[in-house]
């Protein structure tokens, strides 16, 4: 059997690689999971490729598996993913309808670059492939496989939160879009209210009926599953483990010189719930002065899509609340914040993890939240604690054993802190070993064999 994996976003940065050699990873929580499973299994990854070539660039990662690029224009670039997917869909989905835009160009695009990925995984199907079709940029592929021909299941996985209908609605193309995403056999979504957005969604827009486990749409049965995205356990718990993870974790430990450390890492993406992270810190420095000069927190700020007007407003908003939480309470020998507008390999985040007391995970909205599962299988002591906002959607999963927020709640951050560093030691570990217990049975090939059904493991 032979996986195809279709995203947008490539796995590495191609670009820069064919330069220097060495394989850049991309950042985001669908490579993250998925990028595991192809080294391991092998395949093909379908994805963007922004070269002027006319036909699909192919590399070889390794002997089995093939990274295959779809060529865009930038004419494509811009109204299909800075436009369709990342002004209309991901605002609409994260329910930011004042973000939203709606323009039929747009859409347009996102069709006609929908058609290209179509084209470019039919060239390289062979009977017997499965086909792993991801997320709101190519919700139009399931259907147009169907119609090129293609016999074999077609799985679907749509990593964001689905919206409700009252949000969906105000979506022209809302109807072509479910019909495209209804070309799949299986489709998945990490909740199970995801599920009963969608459901709800066909039944009001298509009029299609449905039972606990299906849809029913033009004499075929697509079936729907809740199956949250795991991490890659064991490739965690080799980076913390390795001698310079931990040596850098301690020597930066050291030279912070403080006796508490947080940690965030987050894109930066207007949904991550930055600058509430941040007030929730102002008042917890307000309501806890003795805290002052004790606590350090490092929150990692990685750049996405700047060239949307949304995302350097986000950044200007949180580059001026950092600043006013450093010039209110910094002092000459103590940063409250140290903020990073970077993007770190996964080396470096887990001598982060590693090294922190608390991580604090502030989404406004969030499909799911790899981080925080990160978090939990870096720290092999037992000895931190997770907050973690009751709407990222992994908080379905990790609610016993981390300390649950409402972002919008400045005062429910502050207070949940000053939990996370009073917490005794006995306790911490508790909650760490729910945690941990979770996050380890349900990793990423947990997620594959409950997904795709019967890929071993
Ligand atoms: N990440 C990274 N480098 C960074 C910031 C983030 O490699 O500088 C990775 C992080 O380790 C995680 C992913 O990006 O695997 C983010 O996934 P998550 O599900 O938390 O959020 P998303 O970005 O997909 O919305
Ligand atoms: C989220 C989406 C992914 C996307 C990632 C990074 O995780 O679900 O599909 O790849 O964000 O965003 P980007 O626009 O850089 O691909």
């Amino acid at each position: 059997m032979r996986l195809i994996v279709v995203s947008n976003r490539e796995p590495y940065r191609l670009e820069s690689m064919r330069g220097r050699g060495g394989l850049e990873k991309t950042v985001g929580g669908l490579v993250s999971a998925l990028e595991p499973i192809l080294r391991k299994n092998g395949g093909v990854w379908v994805c963007w490729g922004r070269q002027s070539q006319r036909t699909p660039l192919e590399t070889k990662i390794t002997d089995d598996f093939i990274i295959r690029q779809v060529p865009l224009t930038s004419r494509d670039v811009s109204e299909y993913y800075y436009g369709f997917s990342n002004e209309t869909l991901w605002p609409l989905c994260h329910m930011f309808l004042n973000r939203t835009h709606f323009n039929n160009k747009y859409w347009l695009g996102y069709r006609r670059v929908n058609r290209k990925f179509a084209r470019a995984v039919v060239q390289t199907y062979s009977e017997g492939s499965k086909v792993l079709i991801n997320d709101y940029h190519l919700a139009l592929v399931p259907n147009m496989l169907r119609e090129l021909g293609i016999k074999d299941k077609i799985f679907f996985f749509w990593h964001i939160p689905f919206p409700p209908y009252f949000m969906l609605r105000f979506l022209p193309q809302k109807r072509e879009l479910l019909e495209g995403m209804l070309g799949a056999d299986v489709i998945g979504f990490h909740t199970l209210h995801y599920i009963q957005n969608f459901r709800e969604c066909v039944r009001e827009i298509l009029g299609a009926v449905y039972d606990e486990e299906a849809i029913y749409w033009k004499g075929r049965k697509i079936k729907l599953k809740a199956v949250p995205l795991g991490i890659d356990v064991s490739r965690w718990e080799s980076l913390t483990s390795q001698p310079k993870t931990v040596r850098y974790a301690t020597n930066l430990r050291r030279k912070l010189g403080v006796e508490f450390v947080g940690i965030g890492v987050d894109r930066l993406d207007y949904t991550k719930g930055l600058e509430e992270k941040f007030l929730g810190l102002d008042r917890f420095f307000e309501k806890y002065p003795s805290f002052r000069g004790k606590v350090s927190f490092i929150q990692i700020a990685a750049p996405t899509r700047t060239k949307l007007e949304d995302y350097m407003d986000i950044k200007r908003r949180t580059d001026e609340i950092v600043g006013m939480v450093e010039g209110k309470f910094g002092e000459p020998g103590w940063v409250p914040i140290y903020y990073y507008y970077k993007n770190y390999p996964d080396e470096r985040l887990a001598s982060l993890y590693l090294m922190a007391d608390f991580a604090l995970i502030t989404p406004i909205i969030d499909g799911l939240n790899l981080v925080s599962k990160e978090y939990i299988v870096s720290k092999r002591d037992l000895n931190g604690a997770l907050i973690l906002s009751e709407f990222a959607g992994v908080s379905v999963q990790l609610r016993e054993g981390s300390i649950i927020v409402n972002p919008f709640d400045p005062d429910e951050i502050a207070e949940a802190i000053y939990q996370a560093l009073r917490m005794s030691r006995r306790e911490k570990r508790e909650r760490m070993e729910a945690l941990r217990e979770k996050v380890i049975r349900e990793d990423i090939h947990w997620w594959l064999r409950n997904f795709l059904e019967d890929i071993p493991a």
